[in-house]
């Protein structure tokens, strides 16, 4: 049977506010996937990976982790967030040590690791994301990409199971995204399940197996990138734009090329353009 390693069970979430920011929301995530919870601006995205491992309590509904049910006691919370790791959206949120070494050990440290293991994570997740040699850095003299590479690497050490992350490559130049993709698909590599939020369908597009759209609070699709990017009515309710292939291969169609439009790699598309050619 598949491991379902994350799931939401009829969560709901009320600000104190009274704004509802999630509704009913249902989701699962096997381990190993690479998934994409996708949305307009305010659609519930980080309130959502705020209750993933525990740092926001349900109004209703729960979330389990491994098929257990998160218990909002400390030693239990502990324990979820050894194994659920979160990336937030804005590393300021994140980084708060005067060097980032210290911020990368925090983690490992509060693990009550030994010192050795500790210097060992911290010299590892420094290399992964490639910002060995900043150690002695203020985090925030660091660039935005340079952040949220030092944010991935805390996370990182704590050796976590599930990684969330919130807007990973969002104002991040073309190699900035690239980078972060290699990280978390050589994270993956290695038996994590990824979640990511994104409204960079190209990123989505090139990185993950399955999606899910939420749109005022709640699940309106979920499917993979076949399913997900041609249904340009439920792109265009999400505020969310299809990838260029896609946009070529529905021209082309209405051009009268017989091609097919769920088609998405750049190599699918040319493909099919090149089958009309022929024929
Ligand atoms: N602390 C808060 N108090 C009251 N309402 C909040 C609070 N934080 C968020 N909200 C509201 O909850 C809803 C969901 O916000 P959330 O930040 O989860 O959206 P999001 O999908 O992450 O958006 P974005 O793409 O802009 O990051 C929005 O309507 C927002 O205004
Ligand atoms: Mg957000």
């Amino acid at each position: 049977m598949e491991h379902i390693h994350l799931e939401t069970k009829n969560l709901s979430f009320t600000y104190p506010d009274g704004t509802q920011a999630l509704k009913n929301v249902n989701l699962q995530i096997r381990k190993g996937e690479k998934i994409a919870i996708m949305g307009p601006n305010g659609a519930g995205k980080s309130t959502l990976f705020s209750h993933f491992n525990g740092l926001t309590e349900p109004t209703s509904g729960h979330v389990e982790v491994d098929g257990e049910k998160i218990v909002f006691e400390r030693d239990q919370l502990l324990k979820v967030r050894q194994k659920v790791g979160i990336v937030f959206q804005d590393p300021n949120d994140q980084l708060f040590a005067p060097t980032v070494k210290e911020d990368v050990a925090f983690g490992p440290m509060n693990l009550g690791l030994e010192y050795e293991e500790v210097e060992r994570r911290i010299k590892e997740s420094l290399e992964m994301v490639g910002m060995a040699g900043f150690e002695e850095k203020t985090p925030h003299h660091l660039s935005g990409g340079q952040q949220k590479r030092v944010a991935i690497a805390g996370i990182v050490a704590m050796r976590p199971e599930i990684m969330i992350l919130d807007e990973p490559t969002a104002g991040l130049d073309p190699e900035g995204v690239d980078k972060v993709l290699h990280i978390l698909n050589k994270l993956n590599d290695e038996g994590i399940s990824i979640v990511i939020s994104s409204h960079d369908i190209e990123m989505v597009n090139e990185f993950a197996d399955k999606i899910f759209v939420l749109y005022n609070g709640e699940i309106i699709a979920q499917g993979n990138k076949q399913q997900i990017f041609s249904d340009r009515e439920l792109l265009k309710k999400a505020h969310l734009k299809a990838p260029v292939t896609t946009e070529i291969l529905y021209k082309l169609k209405e051009n009268g090329m017989d091609v097919d439009t769920e088609k998405l790699s750049i190599e699918e598309t040319v493909a099919e353009i090149l089958k009309n050619k022929k024929d």
